[in-house]
């Protein structure tokens, strides 16, 4: 049966700063904190010095290329694309008093370019990176003077991009500072979990103040929280099995319910207690969380199970996130299990909790595709991942959940975030990049582009019911 998808759902693609744009100290920008981690969003910070390289320093030039690139998302009849500002190319530094004209400059430019083809823009303020000045001289989000240079930030964009920019969300997958302290924080990957957890508090307090002046400044604007929808099962019906899966699907369902919810859930109290957390909160943070997000935006890619079985704890961890693989999914070529049907599922558990719109801002498959002789990219996997969640996107329509839109990962070829590898491919458009830097930066339209743009054209109904084993 085909599937209806709404006339309004915005379809379309998602990329990040650090991931495509390159150029990362063109124009005034500063170093960030993406810029320092050559082996990915896991790793430990490295310094730079003079002559060193990170592929990230170019990516696939999307700073010089967005013209072509945005040409080639209209091809496909994107009506959003989603992308991130880079924090340090308004505030280079973190804490200046003034913005950078040409950073700015460059996102307008973006902006209007997706102009042109009806595109419109779902922008993240914080994609995986931070000013690197504010993690050398403040200590990153550990300190509190950070809730206000990132205000200062939001209010720069939300006032220079008010009417060109009306999808906002704040910090990309905010539940991931848990596992990259780094990446998500600006802390050491060594901290403990009370700084971890006092950083991830200054940095709720700054996303709700940056939905309280995106309510302020922009009426018409609708900004959403970004989670990693890392959902988990129960590897058995064990009671204790399915109490501890509960627990652990708070660990990240935690981000969500303050950022939705205006409040510190009640379950926390006993998690910190259990750690020996004491988190230091004022009145004003207090009152500042109850501003809340109009819409909750998350990442898919998989799903992982939890068990007590301190063995089976122990046994192969399948992936960043260290889920007990599920014995009756498949995997990708990174480990990643592919499981459709959890998609469907999350939707329903995130719609039931929050009763606010959904928007799937990432899902993809990570691939390594071959290039043939004739110059054409046959990525079937590629359809077969994409067709078979989008169709349970269609089935969580019909159970009644509110969809705003679904933006696939790395439409075009980018650096991958946890090993910063090019191989790992995304795209419906192949950039001709290898891992070591070496190649032309060519783009390349791969089997599934034309696929994408069937589907976008039929608005889901030629998308296929998977085939049932
Ligand atoms: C999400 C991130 O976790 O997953 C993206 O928001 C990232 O930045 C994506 O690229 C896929 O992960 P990876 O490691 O395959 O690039």
């Amino acid at each position: 049966m085909s599937k209806c998808f709404p006339d309004n759902f915005l379809w379309g693609g998602a990329i990040a700063a650090n991931q495509v744009e390159g150029a990362y100290l063109t124009d005034g920008k500063g170093l960030s904190t993406a810029d320092l981690l050559p082996h990915g969003i896991m790793g430990e910070r490295q310094l730079r010095t003079p002559g060193d390289s990170n592929i990230k320093d170019i990516a696939i030039d999307f700073y010089h290329r967005y013209r072509e690139d945005i040409a080639l998302f209209a091809e496909m009849g994107f009506t959003c694309l989603r992308i991130s500002i880079a924090w340090t190319r308004i505030y280079p530094q973190g804490d200046e008093d003034t913005a950078n004209e040409e950073g700015l400059a460059f996102y307008d430019r973006v902006f209007d370019e997706l102009a042109k083809y009806n595109i419109q823009p779902v922008v993240t303020l914080s994609h995986y990176e931070m000013p690197y000045g504010l993690v050398k001289n403040y200590g990153g989000w550990g300190n509190r003077q950070t809730i206000t240079f990132f205000e200062r930030y939001a209010r720069t964009v939300f006032c220079r991009y008010r009417d060109k920019v009306k999808y906002w969300l704040t910090f990309n997958e905010i539940n991931m500072s848990l596992h990259a302290p780094f990446t998500g924080v600006g802390l050491p990957n060594t901290s403990d979990k009370s700084a971890i957890y006092q950083a991830i508090h200054h940095q709720l307090v700054a996303s709700a103040r940056a939905v309280k002046a995106c309510h302020a400044l922009i009426s018409d604007a609708k900004i959403g929280s970004m989670l990693l929808g890392g959902i988990l099962y129960p590897l058995t019906c064990k009671p204790d099995d399915v109490i501890e899966t509960l627990q652990q699907n708070r660990e990240w369902l935690f981000f969500g319910d303050v950022q939705a919810r205006g409040a510190y859930p009640a379950y926390m109290t006993r998690v910190f207690s259990k750690h020996g957390i004491r988190l230091y909160i004022t009145d004003q943070d207090r009152q500042d969380l109850q501003e809340t997000v109009d819409f909750i935006s998350f990442s898919y890619y998989m799903s992982g199970c939890v068990t007590k079985d301190q063995e089976l704890n122990q046994q192969a961890r399948a992936n960043i996130l260290n889920m007990v693989p599920n014995p009756h999914l498949p995997h990708s070529e990174w480990g990643w299990q592919i499981d459709p049907v959890g998609l469907r599922y999350l939707l329903n558990v995130l719609y039931d909790r929050y009763q606010k719109p959904l928007f799937i801002v990432e899902n993809g498959l990570g691939a390594k595709d071959v290039l043939t002789e004739d110059g054409s990219i046959q990525d079937e996997y590629r359809i077969k991942y994409l067709n078979d969640h989008l169709y349970q996107v269609g089935e969580a329509l019909e159970d009644g959940v509110c969809i705003l839109g679904y933006t696939s990962w790395g439409p075009i070829d980018l650096v991958s975030a946890s090993k910063a590898e090019m191989s790992k491919r995304y795209g419906f458009i192949y950039v001709d990049r290898d891992d070591d830097g070496n190649g032309t930066l060519v783009r390349r339209r791969k089997k599934s582009f034309y696929w994408y743009a069937e589907i976008i054209k039929s608005c889901g109904k030629t998308l296929k019911a998977p085939h049932i084993e």
